[in-house]
Parts: structure tokens; C-alpha cells; sequence
């Protein structure tokens, strides 16, 4: 399962542990420029909207629309490969943590260039070196990752089809928003079912890869053996785990 069916199945308590991260939403910001019109696409429940500039959202699932706060952004329910709206219509377009679940993600950037002046996408590194091995926890104890990202465009690809220049986004090491690397200092939160099913990666490893996945960081944290193979972690403020702004 992919794309709006995911979310409108995953998403009812996507607010318990997903929200704006504000120095990644500082980033991001930075990067639309002096846009005034920004459009958000797979804007689940608005985080990272900014909240100076005139934005219009686009989400296809309806699960994640009805979360969206009062007095949010007009949400349009729409997919990224068909934005319904006029050619060069919004200053700006901007897509956080979104474009790997799109079907076809190429098709959608492409839409997103043709709609605005201005496109801003938070993504991740898709090579093992820039991201599935970067991160203790792919490496370590979910192998699985590597084989549900195979097939997807790389970075490299999206970034051409639009033109666009990368830009390395850290995590800090208490990021607020709790997507997939999130924790990467925080090892024990892996732990918790609910911060896992704010995370579309276990749905898709399924339920026995998340199980012994659990129970081997379990017990590497309890013996110590997490510690003594991540030492060089415990020191850092922020850490370069492969996430990517792509800006055209
Ligand atoms: C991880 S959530 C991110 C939501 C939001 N951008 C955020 O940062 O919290 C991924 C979102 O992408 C949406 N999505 C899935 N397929 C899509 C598509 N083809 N076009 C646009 N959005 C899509 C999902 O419904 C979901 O709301």
C-alpha cells in the first residue's frame, strides 16, 4: 500500500509524535525565498506552513485533511501528479517528507515546477553509503529499508528532472518532528509503539521485520553494545544522516 490509501490507514494519530521541527521549518523557510505564494503538496495535517505567506495545501488523503487545525490553510484534495491549478499560478511550492510515498514521484515534481516559480522539496539521500548505511538503525538492525527504496528515482534523478541544487539538512539531536531518523540520539524512543506509528517505514517493513527489529535494539541498549558502537553520536548537537532540501 502506497501513497493517499497509506495515510487514509496510518494516519489517524499522525499528530501524537509529527510536528514542525522549527529549525528544519527555518531551512525550509529560507529556502522559498521572498515567495508570498507558497503551495504545500502532500501537506498532511500543515506542518511547516509558514504562517506570513498566503499558502494553499494540497492532500489526498482524507484522514489527514480532517486533522488539519483550525484555521489552517485551504486544503484542495489532490494528488501531486495532478495539481489542479493554472501554469506558474503560486510564487513558490514546497514538499516536506512527502515525495516517496507519491507514485510516481518525477511526475509530481515535474507538476510542481510547472505550477510555481519556485520549488523546495525535504527529501533523503537514496544511495546505501548517503543514507541506509549513514543511520545506526538502517544499518544495524533494519536491512529491510534497503529494499523499499529500491526502484525509487534516485537523488540525483529528481534533483535533474527539475534542475534543482541539493542542500544537506542536520537533524538536531532533539528534533521535535518525529519522522524515521528523528531519534537518532534518542535510541530507547525506537522503543515505543507510539512514536513508531508515526513512521510510514515500519508499515512498510512489516510487522515481523519491526519485531525482531525491536527486540535486537532492545537489547543492545540494555547490554550496552548501542552505546559502544555509536560513542561518537552521544556528543553531537546534530547529525548529517543524508536528509536533503532539493531547491529549483
Ligand atoms: C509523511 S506525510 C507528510 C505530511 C506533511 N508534509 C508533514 O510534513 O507532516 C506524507 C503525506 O503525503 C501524502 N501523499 C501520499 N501520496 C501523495 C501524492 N501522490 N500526492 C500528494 N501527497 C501524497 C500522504 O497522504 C501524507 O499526508
Amino acid at each position: 500500500m502506497s501513497g493517499a490509501p497509506l495515510y487514509d490507514t496510518i494516519g489517524a494519530t499522525y499528530t501524537v509524535t509529527r510536528r514542525t521541527e522549527p529549525r528544519i521549518a527555518a531551512q525550509v523557510w529560507a529556502a522559498l525565498g521572498a515567495a508570498r505564494t507558497v503551495l504545500n503538496v502532500g501537506a498532511g495535517t500543515g506542518s511547516y506552513e509558514p504562517s506570513d505567506r498566503d499558502v494553499t495545501a494540497v492532500e489526498p488523503s482524507a484522514v489527514m485533511r480532517a486533522q488539519r487545525p483550525a484555521g489552517a490553510a485551504r486544503c484542495v484534495a489532490a494528488t501531486a501528479e495532478r495539481l489542479p491549478f493554472e501554469d506558474q499560478s503560486f510564487d513558490a511550492a514546497m514538499a516536506f517528507a512527502t515525495i516517496h510515498h507519491w507514485p510516481d514521484p518525477i511526475a509530481g515534481l515535474r507538476e510542481m515546477r510547472r505550477v510555481a516559480h519556485r520549488v523546495v522539496v525535504f527529501t533523503h539521500e537514496t544511495t546505501g553509503t548517503g543514507w541506509h548505511r549513514r543511520f545506526w538503525l538502517t544499518r544495524d538492525y533494519l536491512p529491510e529499508v534497503a529494499e523499499l527504496i529500491a526502484g525509487r528515482p534516485s537523488l540525483t534523478e529528481l534533483a535533474r528532472s527539475i534542475g534543482a541544487r541539493t542542500e544537506p539538512v542536520p537533524i538536531p539531536w532533539d528534533c521535535a518532528d518525529g519522522f524515521f531518523e528523528a531519534y537518532w540520539r534518542r535510541p530507547g524512543a525506537y522503543l515505543d509503539d507510539h512514536v513508531r506509528r508515526g513512521m510510514s517505514v515500519w508499515t512498510g517493513i512489516g510487522p515481523d521485520a519491526e519485531r525482531r527489529a525491536v527486540r535486537s535494539l532492545r537489547d543492545d541498549l540494555a547490554s550496552g553494545r548501542w552505546a559502544e558502537r555509536n560513542r561518537d553520536l552521544l556528543g553531537l548537537e546534530a547529525a548529517e544522516l543524508g536528509l536533503r532540501l532539493l531547491i529549483a
